[in-house]
């Protein structure tokens, strides 16, 4: 897969909880998501597949 990204792999809890948020704020409700970890555990990508599905 040279020059593609990595296939996204897992995180389907915090990726729920992330979508469950983005609803809540599309609905009004202002909400706070903190995503934290060691460097390389996956947190970049863990937001760029979850807008994926939040284009909105
Ligand atoms: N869920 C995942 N599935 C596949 N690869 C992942 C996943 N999470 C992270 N990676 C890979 O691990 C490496 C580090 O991820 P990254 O999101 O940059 O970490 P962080 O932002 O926490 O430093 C990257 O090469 C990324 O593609
Ligand atoms: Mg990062």
């Amino acid at each position: 897969m040279r020059g593609s990204q990595p296939t996204f792999v897992g995180r389907a809890h915090e990726l729920a909880q992330i979508h469950a948020a983005a609803g809540s704020a599309a609905g009004g409700q202002a909400q706070f998501v903190l995503v934290e970890g060691l460097p390389g555990v996956g947190k970049t990508s863990l937001l760029d597949e979850a807008l994926k599905h939040c284009a909105d």
